[in-house]
């Protein structure tokens, strides 16, 4: 039986994600009862929209104070170390990502929370991966950050299975967004593209060109961790792994929809360490599992996203924002 979202803690809530995620989290359960943190200080804007705290997820007794103060009952734990940044210091990549998610769960035991929500990631698999990933398709990253996805999917899976504790999770694939840039991962480069097309029309991506990845734009990420989260916990068969699809593409290919927008948009090809880690992964997902057990359906497609990032992006460099 689900309990019933009342309060809700978001960790690393001024990330690419979360900075978008809080806004919509906030319009179904009130703003007020929706806190927001990061491990650094968030800007007048975020702090004037609802409660905004400083928390290292490292750090329990600030999360027990907060936990305490809010009376929260649900934790969205975005605070993570992404495939980049964490193959360049795997340690951080473990501390962060392990502990951070032992932490939450275990507060989450502690409190009989409602509900947790851990994203999970494309980067659960490796070489051995089909490129088209099943659901059950073998979990062998060779990126650290993919390590601490696929062992933090199986501890999910372990609390709910050992205590009952709702945890759920969504393998998500690239997130492409125009408010908060990424934070360092190897699907930067669909988003990096908008930006420099926007500033320079022109952009020189760190993978080459026949490089295809599983992707998705922010409003359908957004949708999908609302609706799995309200979700009906006796219809899910899966918790904290679903893969979700959207859309699958090359550089080449994004890179011509570009070109349909602002004419005259170069591109070239300077493949750095994100080469290999792109090459690691699957370029399309299965996700009938999320479809069937709690009605994922995603909404963009590459031209309709494209249009949509130009615009607003055009609009932000316009007021000097970018
Ligand atoms: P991000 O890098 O943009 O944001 C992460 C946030 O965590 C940052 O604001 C950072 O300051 C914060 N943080 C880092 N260490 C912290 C700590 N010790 N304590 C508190 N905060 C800390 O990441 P994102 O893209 O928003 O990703 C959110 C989640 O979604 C992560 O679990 C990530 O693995 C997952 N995910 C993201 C993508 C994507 O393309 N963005 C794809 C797959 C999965
Ligand atoms: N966007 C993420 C990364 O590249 C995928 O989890 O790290």
């Amino acid at each position: 039986m689900k309990k019933d979202i009342k309060n809700i803690l978001v960790t690393g809530g001024l990330g690419q994600i979360g900075s978008e995620l809080i806004g919509e989290l906030r319009k179904k359960y009130g703003a007020n009862n929706v806190v927001a943190s990061d491990m650094h200080d968030a800007s007048d804007s975020m702090k004037n929209k609802g409660p905004f705290h400083i928390l290292d997820i490292k750090d329990i007794a600030t999360f027990e104070k907060l936990i305490n103060d809010y009376k929260i009952d649900t934790i969205v734990h975005l605070a993570a170390i992404l495939s980049g940044v964490g193959e360049k210091n795997p340690a951080l990549a473990w501390d962060v990502n392990m502990n951070g998610s032992i932490n939450v769960l275990n507060l989450g035991l502690k409190y009989e929370m409602a509900q947790i929500f851990i994203p999970s990631s494309i980067a659960v698999w490796g070489p051995d991966c089909p490129k088209n990933a099943l659901q059950d398709s073998p979990l062998h990253p060779t990126t650290m950050y993919g390590v601490t996805k696929v062992a933090g999917e199986v501890l999910c899976d372990y609390y709910f299975n050992k205590y009952g504790l709702d945890v759920r999770g969504v393998r998500f694939p690239g997130i492409i967004s125009a408010e908060t840039p990424p934070g360092g991962g190897t699907t930067d480069y669909a988003v990096e593209i908008f930006y420099e097309a926007v500033k320079n029309n022109k952009y020189t991506c760190f993978v080459r060109e026949d490089t295809k990845l599983p992707m998705m734009y922010m409003p359908d990420c957004l949708k999908s961790v609302i609706d799995l989260m309200a979700a009906p916990v006796e219809n899910l068969k899966h918790h904290s792994s679903f893969n979700l699809g959207s859309m699958s593409f090359n550089v080449k290919t994004l890179a011509d929809s570009v070109k349909k927008y602002m004419p005259g948009f170069e591109i070239d090809y300077l493949p750095d360490f994100r080469q290999s880690i792109a090459d690691s992964w699957p370029d399309t997902v299965v996700d009938t599992s999320a479809r069937e057990e709690w009605g994922w359906m995603p909404s963009y497609d590459l031209d309709s996203m494209t249009r949509d990032m130009l615009e607003k992006l055009k609009i932000k460099h316009q007021n000097a924002l970018i």
